[in-house]
């Protein structure tokens, strides 16, 4: 096991913020994992679990071992007429895995193409794009408990899957690191293309006929046009979660401000923080090397050699803007580090 000092995580999160590790690791198997929990334990160190790093803010050095995945592998553990369920390791790149489910015609998160970062995050926040999450894929996952250093198996339920949420943001935060996900992909698919822009891109780019492969090029194009990526400006997506409010506010809200967009659900009505953000007067403004990207307003950004502290503290003024404006409490989905 090769434990680094000192390490800078710049390149380690797609923000690009330079802060320190106190420790380092890479681990490529679950026997490698387990030995870094126990050097960890032994050493009185905490552990922080690092993916891909394009869901986090690090607001400070870590004086833990951080402990970066590169589990591998992709496999094919079950098949039937309609369904394969696949193995994949928490290291691979999600889009990776994506391509590689297209290639093999396997159908299911074709519209969740382009998101970055690992298939061992995915199910922390559920990832979601363009009306498909993976819990409409998750067949179970096989994850470490870090006290007893057994794997353990979660099933859906166990998982407590929500919108950009799950039981190990909340109750087992920090108590699990995911070593492999099975997925059920279809091997007759059903599209997903009324959400978003998807329709209008597929009828641009004149396709005729409907496949995986040309949903994934659509949402590719879509995220590639509003999205800002990563190596050319620091950012981890969606910084705040859109809010969910109650019929009645939304209604309130729609007298004064005839235009807010709004998306009916059973508990209550979504509405875009993009929205909000911009009405607020953010989109676009930049304060040194910090702020916020002039075509989606939802996504934070550093320029260069912006702090995590300047992001955080411009995060507060917004979601205290946007209190202040309408009433709403809006919640960020990045993890504080
Ligand atoms: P990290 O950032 O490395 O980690 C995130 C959290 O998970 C941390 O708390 C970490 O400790 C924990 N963690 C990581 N791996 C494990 C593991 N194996 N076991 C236990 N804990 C672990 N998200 C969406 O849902 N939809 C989108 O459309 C989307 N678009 C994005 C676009 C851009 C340009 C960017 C930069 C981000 C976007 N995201 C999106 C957010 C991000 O891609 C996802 O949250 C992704 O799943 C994070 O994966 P990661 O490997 O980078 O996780
Ligand atoms: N909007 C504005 N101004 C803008 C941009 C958007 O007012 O400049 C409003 C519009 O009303 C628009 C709405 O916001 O219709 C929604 O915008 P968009 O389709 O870009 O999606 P989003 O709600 O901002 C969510 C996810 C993304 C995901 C896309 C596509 C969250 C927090 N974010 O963004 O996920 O890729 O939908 O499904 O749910 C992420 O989680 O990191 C992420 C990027």
């Amino acid at each position: 096991m090769n434990i680094l000092e000192n390490i800078s995580l710049k390149p380690y999160n797609t923000f690009g913020i330079d802060k320190t590790a106190r420790f380092f690791v890479v681990v490529k198997s679950v026997d490698e994992l387990k030995g870094a929990i126990q050097w960890a334990n032994h050493q009185k160190v905490n552990t922080l679990i690092l993916g891909g790093g394009s869901n986090i803010l690090l607001t400070q050095d870590q004086q833990a071992l951080v402990i970066k995945i590169e589990l591998e592998g992709i496999e094919v553990v079950r098949e039937e007429t309609d369904s394969v369920w696949v193995e994949v390791g928490a290291g691979i790149n999600w889009h990776e895995f994506v391509l590689t489910s297209i290639e093999n015609n396997w159908a299911g998160i074709e519209n969740l193409s382009l998101i970055p970062g690992t298939v061992g995050a995915s199910p922390m926040q559920n990832i979601g794009a363009y009306g498909v999450e993976i819990k409409d894929v998750f067949h179970s996952l096989k994850a470490l408990n870090m006290d007893t250093l057994e794997l353990e198996e979660f099933e859906a339920e166990r998982c407590a899957f929500g919108y950009r949420e799950s039981v190990f943001k909340h109750d087992l935060k920090g108590k699990y690191v995911i070593s492999s996900v099975i997925f059920r992909l279809g091997k007759t698919p059903t599209f997903h293309t009324e959400y978003g822009a998807i329709r209008e891109t597929l009828e641009a780019s004149g396709i005729k006929d409907l496949s995986i492969k040309a949903i994934s090029d659509a949402v590719i194009h879509i995220r590639q046009s509003k999205l800002p990526d990563p190596k050319e400006i620091g950012n981890a997506g969606s910084f705040f979660k859109n809010p969910t409010i109650p019929v009645t506010h939304y209604s309130s809200l729609k007298q004064d401000y005839p235009l807010i967009p709004g998306f009916p659900l059973p508990d209550g009505v979504k509405v875009p923080a993009a929205w909000l953000i911009e009405q607020c007067g953010w989109k676009g403004k930049r304060f040194g090397d910090v702020g916020v990207h002039s075509k989606q307003p939802l996504v934070l950004v550093n320029y260069g050699n912006g702090d995590g502290a300047d992001i955080k503290d411009l995060a507060e003024k917004i979601q205290q803007s946007v209190w202040d404006k309408f009433n709403v409490p809006i919640h960020p989905e990045v993890n504080f580090l």
